[in-house]
């Protein structure tokens, strides 16, 4: 048994994103940390999904769209508000989003494919953990926001499945309470 991997497993903890600061993955690790996202459950190896990866000076310049589709929405937003959306994307010193992308397929339902893209999600915080990374997976308003998405060059059949968020943590994040997990399982033993 891989006892690291279980550990992990069991003590990943996400950081938020205001708690994130440099360094970020080097290009190297951007490519592994792709790469293991990539590497999901695909029924009918449709690969409906893809990655937008913000860095550097993108995410600023993403961020003043941001703020920008803000001010629209909210038309008496504070500056101070609007200086938070311009900043949400350089929280973290990398951002991915993940985009899914459904292809029409009989014997595959869009939930599937979303499912898919949720596991893409996972594998990158696993990964992203794993390399010593903080992550958080978020979607906030803009996640969903159709004008922003365009801006974005989302089609219309297409849905953010995550923002990941991934640098290096501030400080070290504590446990949280857990769901608890007996209520939440049935054992069936018995032939019915
Ligand atoms: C699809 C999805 C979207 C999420 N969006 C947000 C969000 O917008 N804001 C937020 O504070 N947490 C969001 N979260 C929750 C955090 O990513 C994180 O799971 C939560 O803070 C619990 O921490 P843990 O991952 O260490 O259990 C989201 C989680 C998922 C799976």
């Amino acid at each position: 048994m891989n006892n690291d991997f279980i550990n992990l497993l069991l003590t990943r903890r996400s950081v938020t994103a205001a708690e994130m600061t440099e360094p970020g993955p080097s290009d190297e690790q951007l490519e592994t940390l792709l790469r293991c996202a990539h590497r999901v459950p695909d029924h009918k190896k449709l690969g409906p999904w893809r990655f937008i990866v913000f860095r550097g000076d993108a995410r600023a310049s993403y961020g003043e769209q941001l703020a920008k589709v803000f001010a629209k929405r909210n038309p008496d937003a504070s500056s101070k508000l609007l200086e938070f959306e311009r900043n949400r994307f350089t929280r973290a010193p990398l951002v991915i989003a993940v985009v899914c992308s459904p292809v029409v397929n009989e014997k595959v339902p869009e939930q599937e494919q979303v499912l898919t893209a949720g596991a893409v999600c996972q594998n990158m915080l696993l990964a992203a953990t794993a390399m010593g990374f903080a992550s958080q997976w978020l979607t906030e308003w803009y996640a969903y926001d159709k004008k922003f998405n365009k801006k974005l060059g989302l089609t219309k059949a297409e849905s953010i499945a995550g923002y990941m968020y991934i640098g290096t943590a501030k400080n070290a994040p504590t446990e949280r309470p857990r769901p608890d997990l007996d209520s939440r399982i049935r054992y069936l033993k018995e032939a019915e």
